[in-house]
């Protein structure tokens, strides 16, 4: 019998996310199984998922409870839909969320990280509005920002490539600078320099007045802009200002969310409470498509003041609660508790930061951040940006570890289940490509 899958013969009609078709085709990189930690790749190598997935596999590949889950949902309710009826699960699985959530109330369920931040940037104007500040309008973000692709998101975020094609997008968006700086180069953790960098939304207030800005978008610690951990006491003093003004302070929670930093979400670990955030990926442990935003209490209850039969918000996805998801969610959600996979995580970082910066000194190596699981080795720029981070990446993946490259940097973050052995083995593929 062939064990192996069947493998496309023409790879021209998936029009690939984030990808360059023509380099895609000349070297096509085909992954067809996943295991744990590890996936298999077309040609039967077994590799090291060292961004497991794309910062969502937290438990690791092929957790049997949680397809055993989704595999009985199917074949009990395959959908319902949540528009003014829903079904039990999709209560049940927010009762779950918000119970690891201290401060908050509420999700509004939807199927992506994308969707999750453009639904809180909605949910932040209309609750200004509700509130009769209707023109608290602009929105905050930051450079190096990713907050998906949609359009709000975009807006916000701030790498530019993902902007450029787009044209003038949300127009009352704004952005603080981003916050790597040269001083604190191979910081372990939270970085000593850049507080003053919240001042940046202190300038915006002074530019624009409070009562125009409606809420400040960050990631705890940014991402895909390159994992750049905030510096100490930059989120407390975004928070402080918020609380001084009534900007609604948002935490893209996305990677930080399900144990990543070790804690249930990223500012349990940090220590500053958002008003709202937002999740996705390790939701699900990335089985089924899904993501949310928490809201504080009172965020929800100041949009209800019209008749008894109108709806809260005006937004919501056809497959917000999707049975499908619910049921990935709580069997993950008891897979991180029954496994104590965001313990694991918090010791699993310690050992992680000493593997990462042992790294330190090999030719080219030019910065090494870390926070929680998430760590990123940057190099130097040579002739193109990108070149030499895209020149590291194919020798690692051909090696067999899966790392992100981001522009010179690359970028890990593996599932939260990660032991010692494998992190001396992504040390020593780094070592050997770096070396040679
Ligand atoms: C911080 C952050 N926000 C939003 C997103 C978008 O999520 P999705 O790709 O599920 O739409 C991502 C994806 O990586 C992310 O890192």
């Amino acid at each position: 019998m062939n064990e192996r899958p069947n493998l496309p013969n023409d790879l021209d009609a998936f029009w690939m996310p984030f990808t360059s078709s023509r380099a895609f085709k000349a070297n096509p990189r085909l992954i067809v199984g996943a295991e744990g930690c590890h996936y298999i790749a077309a040609d039967g190598r077994r590799m090291i998922d060292g961004t497991g997935g794309l910062w969502c596999s937290n438990a690791g590949h092929g957790h049997p409870k949680i397809t055993a889950a989704i595999q009985k949902q199917a074949a009990t309710m395959d959908f319902a839909h949540s528009f003014g009826q829903s079904h039990p699960l999709a209560f049940e699985v927010t009762s779950r969320l918000v119970a690891l959530a201290p401060g908050f109330d509420q999700v509004f369920l939807t199927n992506s990280g994308s969707e999750a931040v453009d639904t809180a940037l909605k949910i932040a104007l209309a609750y200004h509005t509700a509130r009769g500040e209707a023109g608290r309008r602009i929105l905050v973000g930051r450079e190096r920002a990713y907050h998906g692709i949609n359009f709000g998101g975009v807006s916000v975020g701030g790498l530019v490539a993902n902007k450029q094609q787009f044209g003038t997008l949300y127009p009352d968006s704004q952005h603080m600078r981003q916050t790597q700086l040269p001083e604190n180069a191979f910081s372990r953790g939270l970085p000593e320099h850049g507080a003053y960098l919240a001042e940046d939304l202190q300038r915006l207030v002074d530019l624009y007045g409070a009562q125009r800005i409606a809420a400040v978008i960050v990631e705890p610690v940014a991402g895909a802009g390159g994992v750049l951990p905030p510096p100490k006491g930059y989120l407390e003093r975004l928070r402080e200002i918020c609380d001084e003004t009534g900007i609604l302070l948002i935490f893209d929670e996305v990677i930080t969310g399900f144990g990543r930093l070790g804690t249930a979400f990223g500012h349990q670990k940090l220590g500053v409470t958002p008003d709202l955030f937002t999740v996705a990926k390790g939701i699900t442990n990335a089985t089924v498509p899904m993501g949310g935003v928490f809201a504080r209490p009172g965020i929800r209850d100041a949009m209800m003041t019209g008749p008894e039969w109108m709806p809260d918000l005006f937004h919501g996805y056809t497959y917000s609660g999707h049975p499908l998801a619910c049921a990935a969610s709580l069997a993950t959600l008891d897979v991180y508790r029954d496994e104590g996979i965001f313990e694991q995580a918090a010791k699993a970082a310690l050992l992680w930061e000493d593997m990462l910066h042992s790294l330190k000194g090999l030719p080219g190596v030019v910065d090494i951040r870390n926070c929680g699981l998430m760590g990123a080795v940057q190099m130097e720029v040579s002739a193109t940006v990108g070149e030499r981070g895209r020149e590291v990446y194919d020798k690692l993946w051909d090696r067999g570890l899966i790392v992100r490259p981001i522009g010179d940097n690359l970028a890990m973050s593996p599932p939260l289940v990660i032991t010692e052995t494998l992190m001396a083995e992504i040390a020593d593929h780094f070592t050997s490509v770096l070396k040679r």
